[in-house]
């Protein structure tokens, strides 16, 4: 990355750090879709954003399925508000297809909230179909927007 921010695997221990920004940076309560399990199991597929002075710029949480084998997925993913447009974003997704590549995968599938334009229309600006809402994806009353991408088509 550009100047003083770089990125990096996640580890473990970052879990405390994002859990303690996420209801902030998405304006509403979700640390409920992020336990810690993400961090101890997936972190080696995650990726940080930081400052050189360790402050927490943004991150994605993601892994390669074990079920589907073509496929990688991304559960969570924040840019600080003050880093935002500036393709932050961008950049972890792209990190992340790098590592999905490797790993042999052809798809990068995620999901988000009806309500949450700006992950829509970031999604659909990095080459994800959009799909939905679909009703009830998530239980009774939990609709969910789908996204997926294929690695092989351009970015
Ligand atoms: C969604 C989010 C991750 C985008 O992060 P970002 O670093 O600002 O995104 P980028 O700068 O890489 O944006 C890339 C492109 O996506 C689109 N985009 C990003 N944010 C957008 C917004 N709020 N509205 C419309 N388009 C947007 C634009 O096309 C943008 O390119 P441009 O800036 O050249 O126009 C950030 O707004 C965020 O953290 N939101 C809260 C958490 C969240 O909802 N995460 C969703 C994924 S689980």
């Amino acid at each position: 990355m550009t100047g003083d921010l770089w990125l990096r695997a996640a580890r473990p221990a970052d879990y405390d750090r994002i859990i303690a920004v996420v209801d902030d940076w998405w304006g509403r309560p979700v640390r409920h879709a992020l336990p810690r399990l993400f961090l101890d199991h997936f972190h080696d597929t995650s990726i940080i954003a930081e400052r050189s002075g360790g402050e927490l710029a943004g991150f994605l949480v993601g892994f390669c399925s074990p079920a589907q084998r073509d496929c990688a997925y991304i559960q969570f993913a924040g840019v600080a508000p003050g880093e935002r447009r500036s393709g932050l974003a961008r950049s972890l997704y792209q990190a992340f297809f790098e590592i999905a590549a490797k790993d042999g995968r052809h798809l990068v599938r995620a999901v988000t909230a009806p309500a949450n334009a700006a992950s829509i229309a970031f999604h659909a600006a990095m080459g994800f179909a959009v799909t939905g809402p679909v009703d009830g994806y998530d239980g009774p009353r939990c609709a969910k927007v789908l996204f997926e991408r294929r690695l092989d088509q351009p970015a």
